[in-house]
């Protein structure tokens, strides 16, 4: 057996960014950041208002030049290339599409400017127009159409150039939530169709989560954490991850020993077993964090658990959210599915269970 034939071919790089800084006069936006989009992925850049998310796709589309460092597309350095000559094309938020046009000419206009015949131009721009469902509204305007049915059409005309990677910067951020999540369907089954690379930026984790082949978790101009949406959720590299991503609880704690493979820590008034060597030394304050849905009523299968009172429940359909108040004055919250059984009375004490792999622990 040839292990040349076995291995799967690795996916080429796309989009890189070398060493790249972006300063506005005196304020640092990006700080050094290095980054490989690969050849077909849906690539997310998430983080919270002011993070450099936009500044990153700027970069990228050539609307911004980088203070210092590189960036390749397909390979190639484009920091002479202009952004209308790079492979890659911008969808923003505002969709910005030309009232006065139809919805057909709104689609050819990319190939106009690029001087393309009108027959071919308006073959395309149908084509690109079926592909988002949108065929039957090529003649009207865009003050016609609802707002899902406008992002649509901008959509086409970022299609219509077949670029090598989209640039998708909050393209559903002006739509309600219900529309928003089809949406987010809809492109993410596009993608795939395609096989197109995305660059998609959002500050909204779950639509993160949902939709991207891989997350760069962004903070103050740096990335944090660049991972799969579940190596984010379920390896957060620090504090600021798992707090960012999902519902965290927090709980202070103070390491006792470590043994083997196992931290000993004292928190919630009691003592608890943490799997992996975390380093920490004897007496240190650190926080532990355990998602609510792993914090469970069923002892089987747990090392460890405290005694809670229930202050708080909260009803979400599919989901019980029960706030526990700890016999040290911590906090945890747990959710259950809602299997129907009896919700327990508020003041009730009750025993949870925290299995030593679902705990983590952080640096205060
Ligand atoms: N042209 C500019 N001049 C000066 N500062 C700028 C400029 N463009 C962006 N910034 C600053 O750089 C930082 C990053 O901005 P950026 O637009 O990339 O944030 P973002 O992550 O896209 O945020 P949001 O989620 O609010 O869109 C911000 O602090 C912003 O004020
Ligand atoms: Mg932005």
């Amino acid at each position: 057996m040839s292990p040349s034939l076995e291995e799967p071919s690795r996916p080429k790089a796309v989009v890189e960014l070398k060493g790249v800084e972006k300063r506005f006069a005196a304020f640092t936006a990006l700080r050094r950041m290095d980054l490989t989009i690969r050849e077909g992925e849906f690539f997310t850049l998430l983080g919270p208002s002011g993070c450099g998310k936009t500044t990153t796709l700027r970069l990228i589309a050539g609307f911004d030049l980088p203070s210092e460092g590189q960036i390749l597309i397909a390979g190639q350095d484009v920091s002479n290339i202009p952004a209308h000559l790079r492979p890659v094309h911008t969808v923003f938020q505002n969709y910005a599409l030309f009232p006065h046009m139809t919805v057909l000419d709104n689609v050819a206009f990319p190939l106009t400017v690029r001087r393309i015949g009108r027959a071919e131009r308006l073959e395309r721009a149908r084509a690109a127009l079926d592909l988002v469902q949108m065929g039957s509204f090529a003649a009207r305007k865009p003050s016609q159409l609802s707002g899902g049915q406008q992002q649509r059409v901008a959509l086409a005309r970022a299609l219509v150039n077949e670029p090598r990677v989209l640039l998708l910067d909050e393209p559903l951020g002006a739509l309600d939530l219900k529309l928003r999540k089809e949406m987010q369907a809809e492109l993410k089954a596009m993608q795939r169709r395609l096989g197109i690379t995305f660059v998609f930026v959002t500050h909204d984790q779950e639509e993160a989560l949902s939709m991207s082949d891989r997350i760069a978790l962004m903070k103050s101009g740096e990335i944090v954490q660049l991972d799969t949406p579940t190596g984010l959720y379920d390896r957060p590299a620090n504090a600021y991850v798992a707090d960012f991503i999902g519902e965290t609880n927090m709980i202070p704690a103070r390491v006792i020993s470590q043994e083997g493979d196992v931290t000993l820590v004292e928190a919630m008034g009691t003592r608890l077993r943490v799997s992996g060597n975390h380093g920490h030394v004897a007496g240190a304050e650190v926080q532990m964090a355990i998602r609510p849905e792993r914090v469970s009523d069923d002892m089987r299968e747990t090392e460890n658990s405290a005694e809670g009172v229930l202050a708080d429940v909260e009803f979400i359909g599919t989901d019980l959210r029960m706030v526990y108040r700890m016999t040290d004055g911590s906090r945890v919250v747990m959710r259950q599915q809602n299997s129907g059984r009896a919700v327990p009375q508020l003041g009730e004490t009750r025993r949870l269970g925290f299995r030593q792999q679902d705990l983590r622990l952080f640096g205060r």
